[in-house]
């Protein structure tokens, strides 16, 4: 987990990569980068937020993650919600949002949209990664995920 405890806005990511899993950080190599700049364009970064993923532990290869590893991951990761208790959580990718939504739907579909688990207002998007790898800064996902963004700047002025 990164970010500030205190803070009431949760991103939830899939799993650490090769850079976070040297450093022990999540959303330091390319990925983080990104979301850094996308908290940027609504003012905010890491003090301002929590940042974790699903999955604890790296997947051989950044391979996706398996149903029993969620599975096995799963009570830090709700002990990890119930600690920050944020107002808002960000699904970041289908991994996180399936799993926190409890949907089989794919991000494509969900985003744009406001939802309610866990007892808390959660708002999913694109994984800063589907950006990298579709077409960068002028691509619809970029686009979607500027969008997103202002949705959770919006969330967090309530
Ligand atoms: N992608 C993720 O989902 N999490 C990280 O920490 C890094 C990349």
């Amino acid at each position: 987990m990164d970010g500030n405890p205190d803070s009431k806005l949760m991103f939830i990511g899939e799993a650490p990569g090769f850079h976070e899993d040297k450093q022990g950080v999540p959303f330091v190599g390319a990925a983080g980068k990104l979301l850094d700049e996308m908290l940027a364009s609504i003012g905010l970064d890491r003090t301002s937020c929590v940042i974790c993923n699903v999955l604890k532990c790296r997947p051989p290869a950044n391979r996706d993650p398996l149903a029993d590893e969620i599975e096995s991951c799963h009570p830090f990761l709700e002990a990890q919600i119930r600690f920050i208790a944020p107002h808002v959580i960000v699904t970041l990718g289908n991994f996180a949002t399936r799993y926190v939504l409890k949907t089989k739907q794919g991000i494509s579909s969900l985003r744009g949209r406001k939802y309610e688990a866990f007892g808390t207002m959660v708002i999913p998007t694109f994984h800063p990664a589907a950006v990298l790898h579709s077409g960068g800064a002028s691509s619809p996902t970029m686009v979607s995920l500027l969008s997103d963004f202002q949705l959770i700047s919006e969330a967090m002025k309530i």
